[in-house]
């Protein structure tokens, strides 16, 4: 095994993997283009690649600036952080003209202890000083200008760009391209074609749009076994247990290569088999869970915990993501903002996404599973912290009877059951949790003052978990009196 090698796998994000599988016709295209730009030809089409993360959008970026730059074709890769404002784009592109045998990555640039870029970008207007027509050709000149060598130009997380950002800016490079050798190519979560759809009708209708999603067995198979370089051999078995555990999501394949190369290198072994596939499995383990983990928080975050839990409990163990799973959860998301902002919010976690026209997946399958059990225990503990179950058991109840119901109604009853308890006064508090939470949305129709139940099939997951909590309390002998004194009648009214 080669020990004084180093591991060639890249778990991470962003980096260009040792073996870039299942993207050779898109790399063949790629590569037309370039050479395309190269011999000044126009293509006012850009390229889209959207996908859910961690399923290669930026390292094929990647790997198309380092094509281009083997062939002497100025490259301008830019980041979320600077299209924050036409300004930033402006400042990039005229750095391109001041300097325009430098290939600019931004990410890198700004970080240029020189202070250079900070002394070109100083004599720049600030971004209210503009007028809209004036900002357009500016731009437009700008652009020209820094393509007259041909130019690449290359935009990751494009979803981040503000709508007015987009709008000039797409309006201009796709003006620009008719003119000029420019190759652009902007990536971006599967929400990008109605984010840009915002920015600018005719620039998304126009763009030639490409899938990242996940890879083949076949392709994945390579993506695990090439990088050994011919170093190792792999059972059969083991590497079928391994290209089925990643599930063809790229991310994860890096992670199992590495894993497995380590456990080679340490070990001195040049074969893959049960015993490695073990061992390399607690490494893949623990990158998996810390994945899990930070999607749930970034999902809670940004309020997405609650419509992503009742799609994954919809679509259930082993079922297939569809269209109607989607259009059932974002109908309902919309009831507190509007269908399209719904449909964006939801595309762009890359829970599920359309792999292809009308073929809908999970951006990573397993996450479904995880999400569906975490999400209960998470909705459970904060219920408990609101002091607020046995109003969520009868908030349940009543929605057993109709999909939507007075908001006056269900604040009524809650009064009249917390009366009992002598807590009637906190019935607008529990509502309120039950809002924030997302479990209550209001009724598009507000001025009827109706609410709907946001995930009841979530909440029929939570009744029943708090429900086996209190069937076994000496499973937890030690929290029972806590639970008693926390939540007081709570835990002692089940069934409603
Ligand atoms: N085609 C591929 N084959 C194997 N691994 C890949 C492939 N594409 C990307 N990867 C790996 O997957 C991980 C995620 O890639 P990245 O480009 O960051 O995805 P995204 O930009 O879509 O979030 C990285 O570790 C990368 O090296
Ligand atoms: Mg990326």
């Amino acid at each position: 095994m080669p020990t004084t090698k180093r591991n060639p796998f890249q778990p991470g994000y962003g980096e260009i993997p040792p073996v870039l599988a299942g993207r050779d016709q898109l790399k063949l295209e790629l590569r037309d283009r370039i050479d395309a730009t190269v011999e000044r030809e126009r293509h006012p089409t850009a390229i889209a690649l959207v996908g859910p993360r961690g399923c290669g959008k930026t390292a094929l970026l990647g790997w198309t600036a380092g094509k281009a730059k083997e062939r002497k074709l100025p490259v301008i890769r830019l980041n979320k952080e600077d299209f924050a404002a036409v300004g930033d784009l402006e400042l990039t592109l005229s750095d391109q003209v001041v300097s325009p045998n430098k290939s600019h990555d931004f990410s890198v640039e700004v970080k240029d202890p020189t202070g250079q870029l900070g002394s070109v970008r100083a004599g720049y207007k600030r971004e209210t000083e503009y007028n809209p027509v004036e900002r357009k050709q500016k731009l437009n000149k700008l652009m020209a200008a820094a393509s007259t060598r041909g130019l690449v130009l290359l935009i990751d997380e494009a979803h981040d760009m503000p709508a007015e950002v987009g709008r000039v800016f797409y309006d201009s490079a796709q003006a620009a391209a008719q003119d000029h050798p420019i190759m652009l190519v902007i990536a971006g979560t599967p929400d990008l074609e109605s984010v840009l759809g915002r920015s600018g009708a005719t620039f998304a209708e126009r763009m030639n749009t490409k899938r990242i999603g996940r890879l083949s067995w076949e392709d994945t198979s390579r993506a695990l076994v090439e990088p050994f370089g011919g170093t190792a051999t792999f059972d059969d078995l083991a590497r079928g247990v391994v290209v089925r555990e990643t599930q063809g999501y790229p991310h994860f394949i890096q992670h199992w290569g590495s894993a497995l190369w380590n456990v080679l290198a340490r070990k001195g072994a040049t074969h893959v088999g049960h015993e490695e596939v073990k061992e390399a499995r607690k490494a893949f383990d623990q990158a998996c869970r810390e994945l899990y983990h930070r999607r749930l928080h970034e999902l809670d975050g940004e309020g997405m915990l609650v419509p992503v839990a009742e799609i994954a409990f919809r679509i259930g163990e082993g079922g297939t993501p569809s269209r109607r799973d989607f259009m059932a959860i974002t109908r309902k998301m919309a009831y507190a903002r509007d269908q399209r902002e719904a449909e964006e919010k939801l595309l762009h976690t890359g829970f599920i996404w359309q792999e292809d026209i009308g073929n809908w997946q999970f951006g990573i399958p397993s996450l479904a599973a995880h999400v569906r059990r975490e999400a209960v225990s998470m909705v459970l503990e904060r219920l408990r912290e609101e002091n607020a179950l046995l109003s969520f058991r009868r908030v349940r109840s009543h929605f057993k009877r109709a999909p939507l119901l007075p908001i006056s109604c269900l604040e009524g009853n809650l009064r009249t059951v917390l009366k009992e308890t002598g807590r009637e006064t906190m019935v607008e508090k529990h509502l309120a949790a039950f809002s924030r939470m997302g479990l209550l949305v209001p009724d598009p129709d507000m001025s009827k003052g109706h609410v709907a139940l946001m995930a009841p099939l979530l909440t029929e997951a939570v009744i029943e978990e708090a429900d086996r909590a209190e069937a076994k309390p000496e499973m937890e002998p030690t929290q029972e009196p806590t639970l008693q004194t926390r939540h007081g009648p709570d835990d002692h009214a089940p069934g409603m």
